[in-house]
């Protein structure tokens, strides 16, 4: 087939004087000064509005009002089902040519015309600086768009053999229900990528973003309006998830969860999805991506600096909100005082505010949940006698929900804040003896429930082929010499496995062929 070879979009640098960074904070400053705005639910290509209003606000701003979403009820979510329902048929028979023109528009869009308002966006609403939403919410969005184009091109080759006198053919149809997109704050390309993958394979999807993500969300709906999708391939409803749960998970319809969160939700989810499984039409596709305690662990031979700014940025880039954020590391004892020296000169250097002054590395992180969720781990540090924080540490949500960056250091490899996910802006570190590396390993691969990102530094052969071997199931994304954070499309599929999900990667033809339902079909001549 011909379809326009993917190629990354290019990330622009924001540079002091450049043109689209005058125009992106043009636009920041427009959004952030104009009236508030009213974000309605999208459903069957209506603007559907409710009296229950959430309030849009920055995270580093609470008091600033953005605007209000309508926030629906049980009746909004059967609306979109059936809206979708509705839309199923014409759009699962078009021709995929035409449904991909649809999400290559859409790519040209996001990169042209929407690029300023994307971002800003994704500043505004996620409290993610211009470097981070240039790479979230504008290039990784258009990546997704374009391969998986590409991709899915791929999938409708892939032929069976015929032999003389018969003709074998695989015909890719979508799954014959709705898809349910659950999707986070943390990433604006996965928001939409998780109702686009399945949507670009002819499914209709019932999307719900999370709350904290709304004003951007809407920004999305706009573009795939822009780029000519149908009415009712993609339904955007803002109801609390259990009420949207319970009609789509006793729906019979039902066919298939692309979900993005924690692993409790996911759990609990699966579980009421396996409890209904004989009400469905089909057994649905799950799939989900759930969270994460990566890790970076340091050979004695490795390079200290490579290390500490391996640590500095994979931990705390966006607050450490990545579910691929490092956030425990395995430092031998015979490079740490350099480490440690680097590290804390770089955390020195971060500046903390809001994202409309470029230079605030850091931001704030998303809500007040989030806050004193993040802020309770630090507090139980404090009284403990195996860890001490040795950079940050301190909070404050008076005015915009800020954390500084927290280095915490412990003589316990299975201290709690080694275990659990924090999704914030804290980091962990244990220093273990340098010819201790094997034992180490272990200890990495032992300590959590998760598998989806980690790194290893090394600049010995073996050394790192024994990381290689004996973390084989510890991280489905596993970095030589560089931070577990970042994976681009069409490069570092991304996923993993254990706690951490389906290990379904997304951006890979891998995803996009859990959203068909393949018939054969033999002819016989
Ligand atoms: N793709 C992102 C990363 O690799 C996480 O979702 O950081």
């Amino acid at each position: 087939f011909n379809v326009p070879v993917a190629k990354n979009e290019p990330v622009k640098s924001y540079a002091p004087g450049s043109p689209e960074r005058e125009e992106l904070l043009a636009v920041y400053n427009e959004m952030y000064n104009q009236e508030p705005i009213h974000v309605p639910m999208y459903i069957g290509g209506e603007e559907i509005s409710t009296d229950n209003k959430k309030k849009l606000s920055p995270p580093h701003e609470h008091a600033k009002v953005l605007g209000h979403a309508s926030i629906g009820d049980a009746s909004h979510v059967e609306m979109a089902i059936d809206a979708a329902m509705k839309a199923r048929e014409a759009w699962a028979n078009l021709p995929w040519e035409e449904r991909a023109a649809i999400f290559l528009k859409a790519a040209d869009l996001l990169a042209g015309p929407f690029r300023a308002k994307m971002n800003a966006a994704t500043m505004l609403a996620q409290s993610k600086n211009v470097f981070q939403t240039e790479i979230d919410a504008v290039c990784e969005l258009v990546d997704f768009f374009r391969f998986n184009v590409q991709y899915m091109t791929q999938i409708y080759r892939e032929q069976p053999e015929s032999l003389p006198g018969t003709w074998n053919r695989l015909e890719y149809r979508p799954l014959e229900g709705f898809v349910f997109a659950i999707t986070p704050f943390n990433f604006t390309s996965i928001a939409a990528n998780l109702s686009a993958a399945p949507a670009m394979m002819g499914n209709v999807v019932v999307w719900k973003p999370a709350e904290s993500q709304i004003y951007s969300a809407k920004v999305i709906m706009d573009i795939f309006k822009a780029a000519g999708l149908p009415d009712g391939v993609i339904n955007m409803v803002t109801t609390r998830g259990s009420v949207a749960g319970e009609v789509v998970f006793n729906h019979r319809d039902f066919g298939g969860l692309h979900f993005t969160g924690s692993t409790s939700v996911f759990q609990s989810l699966w579980k009421t999805i396996g409890s209904n499984v004989h009400k469905y039409r089909s057994y649905p596709r799950i799939v989900g991506e759930t969270g994460g305690k990566d890790f970076v662990v340091a050979h004695k031979s490795s390079n200290a600096k490579e290390v500490a700014t391996a640590l500095s940025r994979g931990a705390f880039e966006f607050q450490g909100q990545k579910c691929s954020a490092a956030s425990r590391a395995y430092i031998p004892n015979n490079i740490w005082g350099d480490v440690k020296e680097y590290l804390l000169a770089d955390l020195k250097s971060f500046k903390m505010g809001a994202p409309s002054d470029t230079s605030n590395f850091i931001n704030a992180v998303i809500d007040e949940k989030a806050f004193d969720s993040i802020s309770s781990y630090i507090d139980y540090v404090k009284d403990q006698p195996d860890a001490e924080i040795i950079a940050g540490g301190n909070y404050d949500k008076s005015k915009g929900y800020f954390i500084e960056p927290t280095v915490i250091l412990t003589s316990n490899p299975k201290f709690r804040t080694m275990c659990e996910e924090i999704f914030g802006p804290v980091l962990t570190i244990y220093v273990y003896e340098a010819d201790q590396f094997e034992e180490t390993l272990r200890l990495v691969d032992g300590t959590s429930d998760y598998a989806l990102t980690g790194a290893i530094f090394s600049n010995d052969r073996y050394a790192t082929n024994l990381a290689v071997k004996l973390l084989e199931n510890s991280a489905g994304n596993f970095y030589i010499n560089d931070k577990p954070t970042g994976a681009v499309v069409g490069q570092q599929p991304f996923g993993g496995a254990r706690g951490s999900g389906t290990n379904d990667k997304a951006g890979a033809s891998l995803n996009l062929l859990r959203w068909v339902s393949a018939r054969t079909i033999k002819e016989t001549f």
